[in-house]
């Protein structure tokens, strides 16, 4: 069995948020476990001009037709820990400041399928299974089904991971001509329609072989009609092939004890004497007036679905309870305004980055004593895990992929809890939480067994891989 992932993100060399993460781990557990996997994806400026020390060479050019256009594809490869990654080139389309945020984000990422499943046929690679991820991808089946079912090497088997479903990928009816050169009676036999618009999500379920949502409870949230977002009954239809796959950790590269980037590396046995180090000197760096103070953090994507307003909100009742808040993230500009604004009303107790930095990533984790996921909807959530791997209490809301990984401390549970819920999206029920985390941080006690008990959550892709493994199969009708 063959994988190719085809994404828009994929570390090392593109991550804006937890795809990222996912689309590489998961495959560098596929290649551990002898499955050959490859990964697909734009090949952005930044890759270009940091090759990350590796030989990135070109190794073919073909030319992709949207419907009146002819455009360059230029495709690149290396191989990195085992995984060959394929770049797909237009400098048109690719070669800018960011990998998303444009007008024509739509036009881009059709070309970047279009061009994905032509690179197959030019190349005459074989594939069983094309493993596909959120909005940027689901119009591949389609594309495959009309223009290239019977002639590739190997008839491919399509997965789909839902990541986040807020993300559409939504154009006009003309478009699908326009971008895909499909006939546009394709609008209206219920593949590609959603409302009045065709979605490249919608799409992708409807045409998958295998639907994957990143946890349990997120599947279930998606069938009950999640948000509004009106992908219900199309899910419901799909119902059968819909799995829900906890993502697991790259276990190896969030490790407090020998991570590079960290002040002091600790594990389980030193958690309570050598992370304080951290804290301190971290606390020290950032500005923070009281070190010592416990310390609330954030990293995320500063986007509504991270609930960040709940925060701000409730800062001025946090800081009557004395303790530091830290947020590092980049998003949208009035969240960084807001976030800007209460910065300067609390100078010393509060604390935010706006930029993009895994080293600082990594400092926050190892320094933090809570981290903060006041989610509105969290499909999976990585923060989380990496938090409990760093002795790091998450307090989040009970939503999505936090209800399936996080045991909630209730007041006296602290033989089996490993963070912190709150259910309802207000500042009552946030504070009530925010409360007993700092009850419980009084307590040496029973917080210190609360971090042990973080620490020895098993976050490895050890039991996802195998549910992929598995779902690959049945695909492939081989279970
Ligand atoms: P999402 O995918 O919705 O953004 P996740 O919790 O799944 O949320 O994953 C977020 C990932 O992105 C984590 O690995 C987190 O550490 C990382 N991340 C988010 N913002 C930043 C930032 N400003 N700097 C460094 N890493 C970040
Ligand atoms: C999405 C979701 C997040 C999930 C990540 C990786 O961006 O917002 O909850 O962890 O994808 O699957």
């Amino acid at each position: 069995m063959r994988v190719n992932m085809i994404t828009s993100e994929a570390k090392p060399f593109l991550k804006v948020g937890g795809l990222g993460d996912v689309t590489y781990s998961l495959s560098r557990k596929m290649v551990v476990y002898k499955i050959p996997t490859s990964i697909t994806m734009p090949y952005y400026r930044n890759i270009r001009e940091n090759k990350l020390g590796l030989n990135i060479e070109k190794v073919s050019t073909f030319e992709v037709r949207m419907a009146w256009r002819k455009l360059q594809c230029d495709i690149y490869k290396t191989i990195y820990q085992g995984i060959t990654y394929y770049f797909i080139n237009n400098d048109f389309y690719f070669d800018r400041e960011k990998p998303y945020g444009y007008l024509d984000d739509q036009e881009r990422f059709a070309f970047f399928q279009l061009a994905s499943v032509q690179m197959i046929y030019e190349m005459e690679l074989a594939f069983e299974i094309l493993h596909i991820h959120d909005w940027q991808t689901g119009m591949i089946p389609l594309i495959y089904d009309q223009f290239y079912k019977g002639k590739l090497k190997k008839e491919p088997k399509f997965i789909y991971t839902i990541h986040n479903p807020a993300f559409l990928g939504l154009v006009d009816r003309k478009d699908l001509y326009d971008y895909f050169t499909i006939n546009e009676s394709y609008f209206d036999n219920g593949l590609t329609r959603l409302d009045n618009k065709v979605s490249y999500l919608k799409t992708g379920i409807m045409t998958s072989d295998r639907i994957t949502t990143v946890s349990p409870t997120h599947a279930k949230e998606l069938l009950n009609g999640f948000a509004g977002r009106n992908l219900q009954s199309c899910l419901e239809y799909r119902k059968g092939i819909v799995r829900g796959i906890i993502n697991g950790l790259d276990v190896k590269e969030w490790n407090p004890d020998t991570d590079p980037f960290i002040h002091v590396n600790y594990n389980k046995e030193n958690v309570l004497s050598r992370k304080i180090e951290n804290k301190i000197q971290f606390a020290k760096e950032m500005g923070f007036k009281d070190p010592s103070l416990p310390l609330f953090s954030i990293v995320a994507r500063l986007t509504e679905q991270k609930g960040l307003d709940l925060i701000l909100d409730s800062l001025k009742e946090m800081m009557d309870h004395k303790c530091n808040v830290f947020i590092l993230g980049t998003g949208e500009k009035d969240i960084e305004n807001k976030i800007a604004y209460y910065q300067s009303v609390y100078p010393d107790n509060f604390v935010a980055k706006f930029m993009y930095s895994e080293e600082l990533s990594h400092k926050v984790y190892a320094s933090s004593d809570f981290f903060l996921m006041p989610s509105r909807f969290e499909p999976c959530g990585i923060t989380q895990m990496i938090s409990h791997r760093y002795g790091t209490l998450p307090l989040a809301r009970a939503t999505g992929g936090l209800v399936d990984t996080i045991i909630p401390y209730n007041g006296s549970n602290h033989e089996v809890a490993d963070g912190l819920l709150f259910t309802e999206y207000n500042k009552n029920s946030y504070l009530v939480a925010f409360k007993m985390a700092l009850e419980l941080y009084k307590h040496k006690r029973p917080f210190s067994k609360v971090v042990h008990n973080a620490m020895d959550v098993d976050h490895s892709w050890k039991k996802s891989y195998l549910e992929f493994r598995n779902l690959y199969l049945e695909a492939m009708g081989r279970d």
